[in-house]
């Protein structure tokens, strides 16, 4: 039976239909460094409606829809020559002239590059039409390939994803979670790397609250120096606190700022991992689909079957290396949270002889009780936040020691 459908286009100026397939299909090619078809699945014959042999050899831009915009190929090309992955959406045209939609994952292999593709249905695929529509517009008025991918990335940071790695994984995982097209054994992993992600978002949300307290008491020190300068020879003291406090709460401020650097920060580089970590379980859960795909076709080669599977692995392998990447992370994290939690006892003694001074001026409405009581709640909030920021990095320890 022909899985098939052909939806007639409502476009206007535009005679073609789509073509819909089951949500199940995984089409896959390989192509060589240049872009040349090496391999082909039945499904993906099947749907563009050439057979196995017109598109051995050729370019795979035998399926390129005019529809697509030259920027996002750009990109393409640009992420896979840099030996990197990319997941999109693309618009293919079928022999007939007639259309189908898909989401294309591409990645290296040894000699080229291998791409499994499955049918979109997820929210941000509507999205990205929009995006397409405007490229593709501003291309007709001169926008040359690279600005297009520019403008691209612009685009996509501004629906939130800061680079094309963001969008690729968050696609992707959109589309899984819109179907059911994980396996059993695989689904475990799934759900532990989706709370991993969560782990490392309240981490990040902990961290960010840590900041905002820093923040918040920056202009303490300075208040207490403007305190010390009214009270003259009797706020002595007080200058001397004011600065060994501004300069202890900077130093801790630096290293609370290294754990969440948006390039090099401990936190970013876990939330990267476990992006690409589940990408890659992803795709090679889609390339296993294809390899029983392949096994079950009797015209299939045994070899392109076999390149499935071992790429597959490949791609498990890597995102085992990834958790364990978090995991090393995770370990220290801990530590970290530890000599900023010394360090706030530091503050607090600083703060005690504050409070010493205050007694001392019973009398004068200085002001003093105030930026105490403000500091006070600052260390306690910190030090809250440090101890809940270690469980978690702890549990996302464990947590990566499941999957
Ligand atoms: C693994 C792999 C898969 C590709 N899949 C598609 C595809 O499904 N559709 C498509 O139009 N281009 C695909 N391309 C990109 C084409 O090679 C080509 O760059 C694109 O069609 C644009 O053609 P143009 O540069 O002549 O405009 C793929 C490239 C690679 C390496």
């Amino acid at each position: 039976m022909n899985a098939m459908t052909k939806i007639a286009n409502t476009g206007a100026d535009s005679a073609e239909t789509e073509v819909r397939f089951p949500a199940e299909k995984i089409l896959v090619s390989a192509t060589d460094q240049r872009g040349v078809i090496t391999c082909v699945s039945e499904s993906f014959c099947e749907i563009a409606g050439y057979s196995s042999d017109e598109l051995m050899g050729a370019p795979h831009k035998i399926v390129r829809h005019p529809d697509m915009p030259k920027g996002v190929f750009y990109l393409v090309w640009e992420t896979l020559k840099a030996g990197r992955p990319i997941c999109t959406y693309v618009k293919n045209q079928t022999k007939s002239g007639d259309y189908y939609w898909v989401l294309a994952v591409m990645t290296i292999t040894e000699n080229g590059f291998l791409s499994s593709r499955i049918k979109p249905e997820a929210e941000l695929f509507e999205k990205t039409k929009k995006i397409y529509s405007t490229l593709l517009r501003e291309e007709a008025q001169g926008l040359t390939p690279e600005q297009s991918a520019a403008k691209f990335k612009e685009m996509l940071a501004e629906e939130g994803f800061p680079n094309l790695e963001a969008y690729s994984g968050f696609a992707l995982n959109a589309e899984f979670k819109s179907r059911n097209i994980i396996s059993p054994e695989l689904a475990q992993s799934f759900a532990s790397m989706d709370d991993l992600e969560l782990l490392i978002r309240d981490m990040q949300n902990l961290v960010d609250n840590i900041e905002q307290g820093f923040e918040r008491v920056r202009g303490e020190p300075v208040n207490l120096r403007i305190l010390a300068g009214r009270l003259e020879g009797a706020g002595a003291a007080l200058g001397t606190i004011s600065q060994n406090y501004d300069a202890m709460a900077k130093e801790m401020h630096g290293l609370v700022g290294r754990l969440h650097d948006p390039e090099t920060g401990a936190l970013q580089q876990m939330y990267k991992a476990v992006v690409y970590g589940r990408s890659t379980l992803q795709t090679s859960q889609l390339f296993d689909e294809a390899f029983k795909a392949a096994q079950a076709q009797e015209n299939q080669s045994e070899a392109d079957a076999r390149m499935l599977q071992e790429h597959g692995e490949k791609l498990q392998s890597l995102c085992r290396s990834r958790i364990i990447e978090i995991s090393s992370i995770g370990k220290s994290i801990p530590d970290i949270c530890r000599s900023l939690r010394r360090r706030i006892n530091g503050l607090d003694v600083v703060k005690l002889l504050c409070k010493v001074e205050s007694g001392r001026m019973r009398d004068v409405d200085s002001g003093l009780d105030g930026i105490i009581a403000r500091l006070e709640n600052f260390h306690d909030n910190t030090d809250r936040h440090l101890a809940e920021l270690s469980g978690k990095a702890s549990q996302v320890t464990q947590k990566g020691a499941t999957i």
